[in-house]
């Protein structure tokens, strides 16, 4: 459960640190997962900002991690890259991202923009393929806002995906000639893999792609009024449809195989939502 109370002062810091630093906020914050990190080369006058500078951000707990906030510009869209998330399998809780996105709402972004890597569900969006988040399913139905106070934490997530913004992505994609699916990312807590009678029961349940993240961040984010948008890379068929044994090496590997892609399009759709008032 969020302590409220202590978190207000983490995020107050660090609003006022973000605020000094960079001046205004972007429209733009964007979620880098696994295979996505190549986005980071596309930005113009990149400033970078580790975690531990910032108290209301999750703290890494391992050496080696690049855990940190990028802020630049791309084409004419200014855009903040935050390049390391909390997972709830690390520690049982799905609270891990409520500081950073809720610093981020209070210093003024509009648009929580995710990305992921994810096993796939469905035959026609193999390895390499992105997926369009068009909804979710909280499989382990846990919530972050266990606890919280007042009416408005009965979020509605009937509108989750911006439903606007997946229109202006499926055009982009369309005129850049990329294959871009659209379907239902299912949450899975993780750290272990799925089994195939798993992948089956999500499959039966309308699932297309599953991840170990993003829902909770989804969930956070609507709570505090930011828009939302996700974007899934498939790195490898999921438990039981195929004859691959998953690995993480396996997923780490295909995400660098198709990332340079996937960052290419997501630079692409960045600097495409400067037209836009978000
Ligand atoms: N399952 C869960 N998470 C994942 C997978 C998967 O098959 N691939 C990449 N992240």
């Amino acid at each position: 459960m969020i302590d409220n109370q202590k978190l207000d002062v983490a995020i107050t810091a660090t609003v006022e640190k973000l605020q000094s630093l960079f001046g205004d906020a972007p429209a733009v914050a964007v979620v880098l997962g696994s295979g996505w990190a190549g986005a980071v080369s596309h930005i113009q006058d990149a400033k970078a900002l580790p975690y531990t500078e910032l108290p209301a951000f999750p703290q890494p707990k391992v050496e080696g991690h690049v855990n940190e906030i990028v802020v630049g510009q791309i084409g004419a869209q200014r855009v903040v890259m935050l390049r390391g998330r909390a997972h709830t399998y690390e520690s049982g809780e799905c609270t891990g991202m409520a500081g950073a996105l809720r610093t981020l709402k209070r210093w003024g972004v509009k648009l929580l923009l995710q990305t992921n890597a994810s096993g796939s569900l469905r035959a026609h969006m193999p390895a390499g393929s992105l997926m369009l988040i068009s909804d979710h399913i909280n499989a382990p139905q846990r919530s972050p806002l266990v606890g919280e106070q007042g009416n408005h934490r009965f979020v509605d997530m009937s509108t989750a995906y911006d439903a606007e913004l997946r229109k202006h992505t499926l055009a982009l994609a369309k005129r850049e000639n990329l294959m871009l699916g659209e379907g239902t990312y299912v949450w899975a807590l993780g750290p272990q893999f799925e089994t195939p009678a798993e992948i089956r029961m999500f499959a039966a349940w309308g699932a297309d792609a599953v991840g170990m993240s993003t829902v909770p961040e989804t969930i956070l984010a609507r709570h505090c009024g930011l828009r939302v948008m996700g974007l899934a890379l498939m790195t490898n068929m999921a438990a039981g449809l195929s004859a691959e044994v998953l690995t993480h090496e396996l997923t780490m590997k295909q995400a660098q195989l198709s990332g340079e892609r996937a960052a290419a399009f997501l630079a692409a759709l960045i600097a495409s939502l400067a037209e836009l008032t978000l």
